[in-house]
C-alpha cells in the first residue's frame, strides 16, 4: 500500500514537470512574442554594478559594458560597493581615470547585502534613465545584449527583460543541463506572458516602475522578484532568447543552495506582497505563477516523502520497495536526471535554511 503511495507520488513529482515543459516547449516557444520591439530604440540608460570583493572581475566586467554596442552619451554606469576588503574599490577609481564615460563608484561604510546597495544606486540614478540594468560584477554579456534587451521596451507593455544564461565551460554541476531546460521554459513562459525568474547577469527594468513602485523589500528579493512583481502589475517581464549572457561557474553548491533560498522567498512572498501594495491585476501570468510556486514550494516534497515511504516499506522487507529504490537510484546514470534530483534537494534543504537564515549577506 504504502508502495503505491510512494509510485504515485514520484509519478507527479516527476510527471507534473515533464508535462508542464512538453506543454510551453510546443505550445508556446515558437510562438511570436507579441511585443513591438525596435532596434533603434536608444533611450537614456543606467547599469547598476554591485560589489562585494570582486577585485579579480570588476575591470572585466567595466571593459565589457563600454564595448556593447550602445552609444555612450546614453549610457550611465554606477558601480555600488559595500565596503569591500579587497582592492575593488581603487581598481573601479583607477579604471574611471582611465575611461571618459559617464561612470560613477558610491562606497557604502558597511555592508548591508546586495539588495541595500541596489537601493542606494537607485537614488544617484539620472532622472532622464528611462531603463535600469542590473548586472553582477561576475557576468559576461555578448556585444549586443545591451542594445537587444533595450529594443524590447520600445512597447510600453514591457516592463523587464532578462537574457539567456550560460555557464562559462559548462559548469562542473552540470550548470549546462539545467540551463537548457530552464532557458526554454522561461522564454516559452515569456511567449505567454511573463517569467517569475530573472537572471542576474542582466536584469533591464523600466526606470519609471522602479520609481513608482520601489524594489520589494524583503530578503532575497534582489533578482527575480522585481519582474514577479511587474508581472503581477499587469506588464511583461520577459526572458528573451536573442540576448545571451554567460557566468563563471563558481562554488556552485553553495551558490546553489542559496539561490533556491532567494528563489523560494520570491515564490512564497511576492504575489502578497504586490496585493498589499495595490499591484495585483489578474492575467495569464497567474497561471504560469501558480504552476512555478508549486514546483518550487510543493513538488519537491513529494519526492522526499516518496523516498521516505519506500525506505520504511523496503525496511519492512517489501521487495517491491526496494526494486523501485534500486531503479531511482540507476536512474541516476543520466545526466538530466542527476541535476533534477540535486535541484529537489536544494530546494528541500533551502526551505528549511530560510526557517534560520535568508542570506541577505552571503560569502562566496
Ligand atoms: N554592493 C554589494 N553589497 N554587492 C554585493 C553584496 C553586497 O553586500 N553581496 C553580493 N554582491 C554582489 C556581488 O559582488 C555580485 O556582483 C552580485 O552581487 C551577485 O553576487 P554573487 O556573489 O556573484 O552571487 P551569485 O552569482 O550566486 O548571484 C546570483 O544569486 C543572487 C541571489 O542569491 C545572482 O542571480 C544574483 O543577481 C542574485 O542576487
Ligand atoms: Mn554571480
Amino acid at each position: 500500500m504504502l508502495e503505491l503511495i510512494a509510485l504515485g507520488l514520484a509519478g507527479i513529482h516527476f510527471g507534473f514537470p515533464l508535462l508542464y515543459y512538453w506543454y510551453v516547449k510546443n505550445k508556446w516557444l515558437h510562438r511570436p512574442w507579441n511585443i513591438k520591439k525596435d532596434k533603434n530604440h536608444k533611450p537614456k540608460i543606467t547599469v547598476i554594478v554591485p560589489t562585494y570583493n570582486e577585485a579579480e572581475l570588476i575591470e572585466m566586467r567595466l571593459d565589457n559594458i563600454v564595448m556593447q554596442d550602445y552609444p555612450k552619451n546614453k549610457l550611465e554606469v554606477i558601480v555600488v560597493d559595500s565596503a569591500s576588503i579587497d582592492e575593488t574599490a581603487e581598481i573601479v577609481e583607477r579604471w574611471i581615470s582611465r575611461n571618459s564615460i559617464n561612470i560613477r563608484l558610491l562606497r557604502e561604510p558597511e555592508r548591508k547585502g546586495k539588495l541595500h546597495a541596489l537601493n542606494i544606486a537607485l537614488r544617484h540614478v539620472d532622472s532622464d534613465a528611462k531603463i535600469v540594468i542590473f548586472t553582477d560584477a561576475d557576468a559576461y554579456w555578448e556585444p549586443k545584449a545591451l542594445s537587444r534587451a533595450v529594443s524590447y521596451f520600445a512597447d510600453p507593455k514591457v516592463g523587464a527583460v532578462t537574457g539567456n544564461i550560460f555557464y562559462e565551460g559548462g559548469g562542473t554541476l552540470g550548470e549546462d543541463v539545467y540551463r537548457g531546460y530552464y532557458n526554454t521554459l522561461r522564454v516559452a513562459e515569456s511567449k505567454i506572458h511573463s517569467t517569475p525568474v530573472h537572471n542576474g547577469p542582466l536584469i533591464a527594468i523600466r526606470a519609471s516602475l522602479l520609481r513608482k513602485m520601489g524594489l520589494p523589500n524583503f530578503p532575497g528579493s534582489d533578482d527575480s522578484a522585481f519582474g514577479s512583481l511587474l508581472a503581477f502589475a499587469g506588464y511583461r517581464a520577459i526572458q528573451v532568447d536573442d540576448l545571451i549572457v554567460k557566468e563563471p561557474a563558481r562554488n556552485q553548491a553553495r551558490r546553489k543552495l542559496r539561490r533556491a533560498q532567494h528563489l523560494l522567498l520570491n515564490f512564497l512572498k511576492t504575489k502578497r506582497y504586490a496585493k498589499e501594495r495595490g499591484f495585483y491585476t489578474k492575467s495569464q501570468f497567474e497561471r504560469i505563477w501558480k504552476v512555478e510556486w508549486w514546483l518550487h514550494v510543493v513538488n519537491p516534497w513529494f519526492l522526499l516523502i516518496s523516498v521516505i515511504f519506500l525506505v520504511i516499506s523496503a525496511i519492512r522487507n517489501s521487495i517491491v520497495a526496494l526494486v523501485l529504490l534500486g531503479v531511482g537510484l540507476t536512474l541516476s546514470i543520466i545526466k538530466t536526471y542527476r541535476i533534477w534530483i540535486l535541484q529537489q534537494l536544494y530546494l528541500l534543504i533551502g526551505a528549511l535554511r530560510n526557517l534560520r537564515s535568508k542570506e541577505v549577506v552571503w560569502s562566496k
